[in-house]
């Protein structure tokens, strides 16, 4: 039966609103609760089992707003915690990484693809197995960024000291591509795969640095479209001329989210609203 309640989507902070927007576009009629745990963000950087804790109590938060689905708009919490919450909730949970993946393989030629991502994701493997699964033949070269997040988080999105933190970052990965950092080894990537939702926020940096050789893909887009597809399958979309209504919420403070709204969604994007999370001291 078509259904008017709204998605819930989840990110560890502002990363996620780079799939929001992605749904908002793909997705006109569908209403959205974002939430961004702000307060603890970075994820990427903690333990698995602090990932997963946190994760869980976020989106039971947004189960607890009548959400008719979840969409994890962050790869770290997708690579660490997917099967935890679709055993959770009686609703479809979707993740980030597999459309990020299925992206990434159809677009290589060379068949290497760089994925940059948080400590937690590369640990976890997620995307060489999920690209494994797309494409058994593609080298993937996942390299870890933990300095990125916190750059997006502040707001820092360009200026020569951003732009050398994202080209040291980035250094390993892009050797052997004719923009070669230090001393790395050759990657020899033609693709490079954003692996955490907030990294788009810094295309243009890591675009020009990549060069024109390299082609940068992110899962926002993929993701927008898995959803469309998973709504349409299970019968949940909004029936036509239904207004679509949009929240956002932050378990920190609303100043330096807006700010980071405002550049993605422009001005007299939805106010953001500050809350504690049950049970979170
Ligand atoms: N946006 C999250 C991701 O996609 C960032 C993780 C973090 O908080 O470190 O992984």
């Amino acid at each position: 039966m078509p259904d008017a309640r709204p998605i819930g989507l989840f990110d560890s902070g502002v990363g996620g609103l780079t799939v929001l927007r992605q749904v908002i576009r793909r997705l006109p009629q569908e209403s959205t609760v974002y939430l961004g745990d702000n307060a603890r963000t970075p994820y990427g950087t903690r333990p698995d089992e602090e990932v997963r804790r946190f994760s869980l109590e976020c989106l039971d938060e947004l189960a607890g707003r009548d959400v008719k689905a979840l969409v994890i708009a962050c790869n770290t919490t997708s690579a660490v915690a997917l099967p935890d919450a679709r055993r959770r909730y009686a609703m479809p949970v979707l993740g980030v990484v597999r459309p990020g993946a299925a992206a990434a393989a159809l677009a290589t030629r060379s068949g290497r693809v760089g994925v940059i991502a948080t400590p937690a994701t590369v640990r976890s493997r997620a995307y060489s197995d999920a690209i494994a699964d797309e494409d058994p033949g593609v080298v993937v070269i996942e390299h870890a960024t933990p300095e990125l997040v916190p750059l997006v988080e502040a707001g820092r999105l360009d200026g020569p000291e951003v732009e050398a933190i994202v080209a040291r970052s980035l250094a390993p990965l892009l050797a052997g591509t004719g923009r070669e950092g230090p001393a790395g080894r050759a990657a020899g990537i033609d693709t490079l795969l954003l692996g955490c939702t907030h990294y788009p926020l810094l295309e243009p940096i890591i675009g020009r640095l990549a060069g024109p050789d390299v082609a940068v893909i992110d899962s926002a887009t993929a993701t927008a479209s898995a959803l469309a597809e998973l709504l349409a399958v299970t019968d949940l979309l909004t029936p036509e001329g239904h207004p679509a209504g949009h929240v956002q919420l932050t378990t920190g403070e609303t100043g330096a989210f807006e700010r980071t709204a405002e550049r993605l969604f422009g001005p007299g994007f939805h106010a953001v609203e500050s809350i504690a999370l049950a049970g979170v001291a």
